[in-house]
């Protein structure tokens, strides 16, 4: 018999989760903020409604009567760099989500999406989901509170897992999209740093593991391909027929994120990858 589940937030990972849920029998309801998206879920789903993260009201009645509630919600990519605009995607419906879970009738199970990017900058070490978050940007700080606010509706009755996920890529968001404007380019740097990433199919997979196995806590999501950006440009051109970029470690690289993270918690929990490699 299928359950009442709820995704708040259908975009690039909401919608396919919800309607993976939905062709499996359950009962689901996609939430987003655009009209025009709300009436395009309403057409695969049991149920769609237009709902912002800050409207108390709205949270609690989406919450209601439900047996799992996940969270995928990310701001506007054009204004995901503004931390106001970050904050308030985010925060605002945290609380709210604790409040209509403590006041739920039923136990309830919610799975947070939140991001690698919690970890900051590690100068290439490996950090799991044990090492203390200390943040150093807005919105790190921004990341870290709305799972610590999360948190503190885990209890007897309900279970809060946070999934912290890898750079997305899979269908319409390729890896050749990101980097083919970068082959037969010359690149400051040696180009050595580590990206980490999951595959749509990998974090559709894993909500659905995490909702059956009832797990709790905190997760990094990301496959093994543990490469270096050098490695995965390389092996995109090399996969599409494209001229190789040169790295030219004479200039400076730009000073950006790199850090190994561990998906050992995840994969002793017994979840089996579909994409352990990365796929150009
Ligand atoms: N992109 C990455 O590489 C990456 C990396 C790590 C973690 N994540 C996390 O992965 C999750 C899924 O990302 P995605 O790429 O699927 O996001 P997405 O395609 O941008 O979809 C985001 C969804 O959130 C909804 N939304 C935006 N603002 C909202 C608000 N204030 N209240 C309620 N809903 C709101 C959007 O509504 P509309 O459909 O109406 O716009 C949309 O349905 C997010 O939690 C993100 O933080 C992403």
């Amino acid at each position: 018999m299928g359950n009442n589940l709820t995704v708040i937030g259908c975009g690039y990972v909401g919608a396919v989760l919800a309607e993976y849920w939905q062709q499996q029998g359950h009962w689901v309801t996609g939430t987003a903020t655009n009209p025009e998206r709300v009436d395009l879920l309403q057409s695969t789903l049991a149920q769609a409604r237009q709902v912002r993260g800050d409207d108390a009201q709205a949270i609690s009645e989406v919450v209601s009567n439900q047996a799992t509630v996940v969270v995928c919600v990310a701001p506007p990519r054009a204004q995901a760099s503004d931390p106001t605009v970050y904050a308030a995607t985010y925060l605002p419906l945290a609380q709210n989500l604790v409040k209509a879970i403590q006041q739920a009738a039923q136990p309830l199970q919610v799975i947070y999406l939140s991001s690698c990017s919690v970890y900051g900058d590690r100068q290439g070490a490996w950090v799991d989901e044990t090492v203390p978050i200390v943040p150093t940007t807005d919105h790190m700080q921004i990341l870290y509170e709305a799972e610590q606010t999360l948190l503190q509706a885990d209890s007897s009755s309900n279970s809060v897992c946070i999934l912290r996920l890898g750079g997305i890529y899979g269908p319409g968001r390729e890896l050749l999209k990101r980097y083919a404007n970068l082959a037969g380019k010359t690149l400051p740097g040696k180009g050595d740093r580590i990206i980490n990433w999951i595959h749509l199919a990998d974090i559709v997979g894993t909500i659905e593991f995490a909702r059956a196995n009832h797990l709790a806590g905190i997760y990094n999501v990301v496959d093994d391909s543990v490469m270096t950006v050098r490695e995965q440009v390389a092996l995109v051109c090399a996969q599409h027929q494209l001229p190789p970029a040169i790295w030219d470690e004479s200039q400076p690289a730009q000073a950006v994120k790199n850090l190994r993270v561990s998906n050992q918690k995840l994969k002793t929990a017994g979840y089996p990858l579909i994409y352990p490699k990365l796929v150009a």
